[in-house]
């Protein structure tokens, strides 16, 4: 079956690394650079090691005029799905690693009238994804052990990347294809060339001077490593 066209690329900023002082600004400058879509990195202090945000941060980055991508590591996902369906989230990602019943949770949350995304850590093997694709919009392959934002990108995950992009691809889905977790300018061009479409970055958006020519330069590095990996460079 033909592939469909290749999606715009997106660079996702995670508001992990944002000033939170300042997040209004900060939303508005990344909406300046064509980056309208955030993920709110969402820990519990359970399933991964930090506490972060709660449904009323979501809430805020809507008020701010983000697209919000609420990326939940956390151990309850049939419990706080909805609390972040309820206050705006525009996908509400779960772990494959969390869910007692991962399809009957994603269909839950489309049934909200969300996108449902569905993440794998580094250890767990992409096969779990692959067998719900028809019931997800998302499926994010994490490239650092998720909690923190600054970890080094794990190469050793791009093998899934492709894996899921040809799966995608074979079967014509419209399912966004995610990375989260060390991708900067160094690693961008790798994980785009694996066939990521949806690109997650936090301290190379928010630490390294402004936001607007980060995503810019981002972009265009994932976008000349895609279309290199097209043309069989
Ligand atoms: C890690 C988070 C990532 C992190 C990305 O647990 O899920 O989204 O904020 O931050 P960087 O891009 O700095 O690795």
């Amino acid at each position: 079956m033909m592939a469909a066209p290749a999606r715009t690329l997106q660079i996702v900023p995670s508001l992990l690394a944002a000033d939170r002082a300042r997040l209004g600004e900060e939303i508005s400058e990344c909406r300046a650079a064509g980056a309208e879509w955030v993920s709110v990195d969402v820990m519990d202090g359970h399933f991964v090691p930090n506490l972060s945000f709660g449904p009323d941060f979501v809430k805020m980055s809507k008020k701010l005029g983000a697209y919000v991508d609420a990326h939940l590591m956390v151990a309850n996902p049939e419990e706080s799905a909805p609390w972040f369906c309820e206050a705006g989230a525009d996908i509400v990602t779960v772990h494959l690693e969390a869910t007692k019943d991962a399809k009957a949770l994603c269909r839950a949350i489309r049934k909200s009238g969300k996108k449902a995304g569905l993440a794998i850590k580094p250890k767990t093997p992409v096969d779990g994804l692959i067998v719900l694709l028809d019931e997800i919009d998302l499926a994010l392959v994490m490239t650092v052990e998720p909690g923190f934002g600054g970890a080094k990108f794990l190469d050793a995950m791009l093998p899934k990347v492709s894996t899921l992009r040809a799966e995608i691809d074979r079967r014509g889905l419209e399912c966004w294809l995610q990375v989260d977790g060390g991708v900067n300018a160094q690693t961008i061009g790798l994980a785009a060339a694996a066939g990521a479409d949806s690109l997650v970055a936090g301290s190379a958006v928010f630490s390294v001077g402004g936001v607007r020519s980060a995503v810019d330069d981002l972009r265009k590095r994932a976008e000349s490593a895609r279309r290199a990996k097209i043309a069989g460079r």
